[in-house]
């Protein structure tokens, strides 16, 4: 899609969301990109059909898809059927927001270099689920959330850019998520910003920004 700004066309990077819940970190990506992310978000798919984010991305008029488990007899077959939905829509990088599936190995290796996943932790501390209550339980003096690109390595991956806050002593997981979201709102449209401009790439497992290597390579 060329946008007009100030004279000027704009490329925007074709990108397709997946995400299994509430979205609120496809809002930010909506929001930035109605602001100076210049991405065209050509669908948003879930795996859940009663995910909020459907419906946000409905309200935003983006084209939306769904996909169950259900109907498919094997994880490899059921990422068989959404790599190819997905590819209908010919994006350039694809969006991990809040989408809580395992992925096949093949799959992974279908879009190397062009998939990106938010964590809701500082990795590689707490991959997995329950991050803000294990943080918490562990007493965790910081916590955060982090960008990365996928690879097969469940919340792992070469890691891109990272958000710090301070565990408060009275934090209960619901104050402590909240935080973090806040955070992650700010970090996922920096790191897919960085992607469209071109500056961030993944090279033989290593992410680079501006050809520097990112220094997270305790993630992988
Ligand atoms: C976010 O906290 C994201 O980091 C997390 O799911 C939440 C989705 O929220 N992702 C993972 O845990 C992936 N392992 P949202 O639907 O409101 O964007």
């Amino acid at each position: 899609m060329l946008d007009k700004e100030e004279g000027m066309a704009i490329q925007r990077l074709p990108i397709v969301i997946l995400l299994s819940g509430s979205g609120s970190n496809l809002q930010a990506i909506i929001e930035a990109s109605q602001k100076d992310l210049a991405v065209d978000i050509r669908a948003v798919i879930s795996n859940r059909v009663d995910a909020y984010g459907l419906q946000r991305a409905k309200k935003a008029g983006i084209p939306t898809a769904n996909i169950e488990h259900a109907h498919f007899d094997s994880r490899e077959a059921f990422d068989q059927a959404l790599l190819q939905l997905i590819d209908q829509y010919e994006p350039a990088l694809v969006v991990l927001a809040g989408y809580m599936r395992i992925l096949s190995p093949e799959f992974v290796a279908h879009y190397q270099g062009r998939m990106l996943n938010i964590h809701p932790s500082l990795l590689p501390k707490f991959r997995g689920l329950h991050t803000h209550q294990r943080a918490i339980e562990e007493g965790e003096k910081e916590h955060g959330a982090t960008v990365h690109f996928v690879t097969t390595k469940l919340d792992g991956g070469p890691g891109i850019i990272q958000a710090r806050i301070a565990v408060e002593k009275n934090d209960t997981t619901e104050t402590l998520a909240a935080r973090v979201l806040e955070q992650e709102h700010r970090i996922y449209p920096q790191a897919i910003r960085w992607y469209a401009q071109g500056r961030l790439e993944l090279k033989d497992e290593v992410a680079y920004l501006d050809g520097e290597a990112l220094d997270f390579s305790e993630l992988t």
